[in-house]
C-alpha cells in the first residue's frame, strides 16, 4: 500500500532499527504507533520525532506493552484496533549468542517467546480487525539467521527460522484475503543488539554489517511493493538461497565460525567468565 495510507503498529520502535524505521515511515507519509516497554522512552521518542520531522502530532502515537505479558499483548491489540492499524510490523526482538550448552533454559524460553510466540499471538489477536480493513499487511522482521543456521546462534536462529515459517505459511493461508503477510531478513546491523562478544565473532568471521537506515529503507520498500519477502545484503541473499536448496553444501563454509565459537566456549567454561557467554547476538 502507499505509505500515506498506512497506519503502522511498530513493535521494537525504541530500538536501534525501530527508531529509524519510525522516522522513515513518518517521512514517507505513514502514521505510526510506537511500541516498547518503557513509557518514558516512548514519550521522549515521540516528542523527538514530532519536533525533528515537523509532522502533525496526530500521525504519531505510542503504546507501552511488554510482549511477554498476556494482558499487555491483549491491551496492545485492542489499542491498535481502536487506532485503526492496517499494518503490523513485528520488529521487537531479543538476542542470544553462545554454544547451546551454555545458554540458560530461561533465556531460551524468553527468546522464543519474544521473537516467535509474541508475533504469532499478536497477529492472531489482530486478524479479525485486519480482515475488516480494505487492505492490510503484516511484516515480520526476521534475520539472515532465519535462513542460515550458524554456530553460536542455535537459539536465536530457531526463533527466526520459526518466524520465517510462520510468515510463509500464513501468507499462503491468507492469499485470497486482503491481508498480505511479508518477511524481511536483515543481516547484521549496527545497533546495541550485538554484544561485544558478537562483535568479536563478526570481526573474526568477516561478517559484514549494515546501518539501520538500510533496513528501514528495505521495510518501506516492502510496505509499498507488498513483496512476500526480502533479504538485505549480498552475499547473504545468495547464501540464504543456496542454504535453502542444499544446506550441506555450505557446512564447511562455516568451519571458521565453529572455531571462533570454540574459543568462546573455552572462555565461557573458565570460572571467571561463566556468566558471559550467552548474552547477545543479532
Ligand atoms: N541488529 C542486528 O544485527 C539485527 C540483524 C538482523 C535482524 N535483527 C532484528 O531486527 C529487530 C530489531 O533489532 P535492533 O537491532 O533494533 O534491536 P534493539 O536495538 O535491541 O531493540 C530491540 C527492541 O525490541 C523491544 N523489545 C524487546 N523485548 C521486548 C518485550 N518483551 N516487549 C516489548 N518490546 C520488547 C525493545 O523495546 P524496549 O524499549 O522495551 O527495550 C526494543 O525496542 C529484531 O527483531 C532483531 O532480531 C537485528
Amino acid at each position: 500500500m502507499k505509505a500515506a495510507d498506512a497506519r503502522v503498529l511498530l513493535t521494537g520502535a525504541t530500538g536501534g532499527i525501530g527508531q529509524v524505521m519510525a522516522a522513515t515511515l513518518l517521512q514517507a507519509g505513514a502514521s505510526v504507533m510506537l511500541v516498547g516497554r518503557a513509557e518514558g522512552r516512548l514519550s521522549a521518542l515521540s516528542d523527538d520525532l514530532i519536533s525533528r520531522l515537523k509532522i502533525p502530532a496526530d500521525r504519531l502515537t505510542w503504546q507501552a506493552a511488554d510482549l511477554l505479558q498476556t494482558d499487555s499483548l491483549t491491551g496492545l491489540a485492542d489499542a491498535a484496533a481502536a487506532w485503526g492499524a492496517n499494518v503490523v510490523v513485528h520488529n521487537a526482538g531479543v538476542p542470544s549468542f553462545g554454544p547451546l550448552a551454555a545458554v540458560d533454559p530461561g533465556e531460551i524460553a524468553r527468546v522464543l517467546h519474544t521473537n516467535l510466540l509474541a508475533p504469532m499471538l499478536l497477529t492472531r489477536s489482530l486478524l479479525p480487525h485486519l480482515h475488516r480493513q480494505k487492505r492490510a499487511q503484516v511484516i515480520c522482521v526476521g534475520s539472515t539467521l532465519g535462513s542460515i543456521g550458524l554456530p553460536g546462534f542455535s537459539v536465536y536462529g530457531a526463533s527466526k527460522f520459526g518466524l520465517r515459517g510462520f510468515a510463509e505459511a500464513l501468507r499462503r493461508e491468507l492469499a485470497d484475503t486482503a491481508v498480505r503477510v511479508q518477511y524481511l531478513g536483515p543481516r547484521t546491523t549496527h545497533t546495541s543488539f550485538n554484544s561485544p562478544e558478537v562483535e568479536v565473532y563478526n570481526r573474526a568471521t568477516g561478517t559484514a554489517h549494515d546501518m539501520p537506515a538500510t533496513v528501514a529503507t528495505a521495510l518501506l520498500g516492502m510496505l509499498e511493493s507488498e513483496s512476500a519477502q526480502r533479504f538485505v545484503g549480498f552475499p547473504e541473499k545468495l547464501a540464504a538461497r543456496i542454504n535453502g536448496c542444499a544446506p550441506s553444501l555450505l557446512d564447511s563454509a562455516f568451519n571458521k565460525h565453529r572455531q571462533v565459537l570454540s574459543k568462546a566456549l573455552a572462555a565461557s567454561l573458565s570460572p571467571t567468565t561463566e556468566h558471559a557467554t550467552s548474552r547477545n547476538s543479532k
